[in-house]
């Protein structure tokens, strides 16, 4: 069995999508699982010219591959189902493909009711803590026990070690959220209700010696969706969100926007033990013309994107692993 995995440093929205759409074109696997999260995740994806924003339905649904939503998820049943409907309708064969864990549990529409009423996180009000709540507290609702996505069950065990269809199984993992909202890395209580790191995937029934490729995904600069206050002051951020667009995929609120802060980025990779690095969203500092990063307490100046991508890659190399191969990458450029 081998699995590569695509985890994001920072906090979500760094184009996770964007990469896993990449490797699934590049690669053989045969599944494609989301590891954790529910439909509190925007991925933003563009397929043939298409542009499509999934909650719950990880992006091997786009190649024909069988995609799952792992034991590690959280899933609300409407909320899924239309998502299908929705990519039958474009005339991708979701139904076929796509798959829930017997073992991952649901959001009701009584925890989407009490998230909703949350004011001190700031949270999508999806639901998704009160479900992760329910499930740590053992009152929670396995998928398996929903009528409605029984057309849709798999047993991960069944599937990944006692399926005569495989010779070899080859997996993409597809996160959510980010190191920075991980419920124990990230900033708390300032984060999501799940584990965003590559550990989280691998609670989702592979084994640690499977893994082969471990893709960190970056942005130049940084955003944050939620209640604290993480906008820095220059005034350029204003263009920096209108040019990025950085607008929340699943609730539309504005992101705040801040300089990379090179030592999240530093712990991140060395927590996830990264060995590729995608760091996007370059052409956005193109536009603006400025290149800055937090180091410690100073912000460092570079005079072009050249300085800052050469400053990046020679740190990460003598700080974290001389093993990680970076990517820096444009909306329009590929990795
Ligand atoms: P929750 O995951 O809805 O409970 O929200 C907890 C925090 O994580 C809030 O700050 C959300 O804005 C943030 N968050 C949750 N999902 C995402 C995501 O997919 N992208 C970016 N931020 C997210
Ligand atoms: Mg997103």
């Amino acid at each position: 069995m081998i699995a590569d995995i695509v985890v994001d440093l920072q906090y979500g929205d760094c184009g996770k999508g964007k990469i896993a759409h990449a490797l699934c074109r590049e690669n053989k696997y045969t599944h494609v699982i989301r590891y954790n999260g529910g439909c509190n995740a925007g991925h933003t994806i563009y397929h043939n010219g298409k542009k499509f924003v999934t909650h719950h339905i990880p992006c091997g649904v786009f190649f024909g591959i069988k995609s799952i939503i792992g034991p590690g998820c959280v899933v609300h049943v409407d909320t899924f189902l239309k998502e299908i409907q929705e990519l039958e309708a474009e005339g991708i064969p979701a139904r076929k493909l796509v798959h829930v864990a017997t073992n991952a549990h649901l959001i009701t529409d009584f925890h989407r009711a009490e998230d909703g009423k949350d004011e001190t996180i700031g949270t999508t009000k999806r639901g998704n803590g009160p479900a992760y709540r329910d499930k740590y507290g053992r009152k929670g609702v396995r998928a398996m026990d929903d009528p409605r996505l029984q057309p849709y069950i798999i047993s991960m065990y069944h599937e990944l070690y006692e399926n005569e269809d495989y010779n070899d199984i080859e997996i993409l993992f597809e996160g959510a959220q980010g190191f920075g909202l991980d419920v124990d890395w990230g900033d708390y209580p300032y984060v999501t209700s799940s584990h965003c790191t590559v550990g989280s995937a691998l609670l989702n029934g592979v084994p640690p010696r499977a893994i082969r490729e471990v893709w960190g995904v970056a942005k130049i600069y940084e955003t944050y969706v939620g209640a604290k206050d993480f906008e820095g002051p220059d005034e350029v951020f204003e263009d920096i969100r209108r040019v990025g667009q950085e607008y929340g995929a699943t609730t539309g609120r504005p992101r705040q926007i801040n300089w990379l802060d090179f030592d999240l980025l530093k712990m991140a990779a060395r927590i996830n033990g990264i060995n590729k690095l995608v760091v996007n969203k370059m052409d956005v500092l193109d536009a603006i013309g400025k290149w800055h990063a937090y180091h410690g307490p100073h912000i460092l100046h570079f005079d072009s994107r050249e300085d800052m991508e050469f400053w990046i890659e020679t740190k990460l190399e003598m700080e974290v692993s001389e093993n990680i191969e970076t990517f820096f990458s444009g909306d329009k450029e590929h990795i």
